[in-house]
């Protein structure tokens, strides 16, 4: 399958979940490609919403969507990315967000709720989604397992 992992991150850790969902992608002979969403002046700040990089989702039939947690919600980049996309309709779409905080009730879950609802909006349901909280003891579990979901 032809699998578009769109990512936004500021510091790398988003980055690293989504290379990682890549290697595991590829090696199960997918198409993958790791794309950014950035914002305008390279600020990426919680008020960043022109966007700067908004990757074409049209070309893929499975789309991972990636984002930070910031202020207990989606961050505001991948908010109007995800808002400005055409129909996801047909496509099957997994969603996850990196935080902080330990524990995915943290503003994790609401972040990816938030994810989910938009592509409610857009005409999909998500297939798969996850919380890696960064300064959890479990972390790389939370990665490992995310990767489990998300291998089709
Ligand atoms: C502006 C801003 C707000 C943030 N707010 C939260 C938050 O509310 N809860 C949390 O757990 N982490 C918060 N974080 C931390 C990031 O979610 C976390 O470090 C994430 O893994 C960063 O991903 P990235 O390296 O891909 O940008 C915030 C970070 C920034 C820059």
């Amino acid at each position: 399958m032809n699998i578009g992992i769109i990512v936004m991150s500021k510091t790398g850790h988003t980055l690293s979940v989504a290379q990682r969902l890549k290697d595991a992608l590829t090696e199960k002979g997918h198409t993958v490609n790791l794309e950014r969403v950035t914002a305008m002046n390279d600020t990426n700040k919680p008020s960043g919403k022109q966007l700067k990089d908004a990757p074409n989702a049209e070309p893929y039939d499975v789309l991972i969507f990636g984002s930070p947690v910031w202020a207990s919600s989606l961050s505001s980049v991948m908010k109007a990315y995800m808002s400005q996309l055409p129909s996801l309709q047909g496509k099957k779409v997994g969603c996850f967000v990196t935080q902080s905080f330990p524990y995915a009730w943290m503003g994790g879950n609401r972040a990816v709720n938030q994810m989910k609802k938009i592509c409610s909006i857009k005409g999909t349901t998500v297939f798969a989604e996850g919380v890696i909280n960064w300064s959890n003891k479990k972390r790389e579990n939370q990665i490992i397992k995310l990767i489990e979901k998300m291998s089709i």
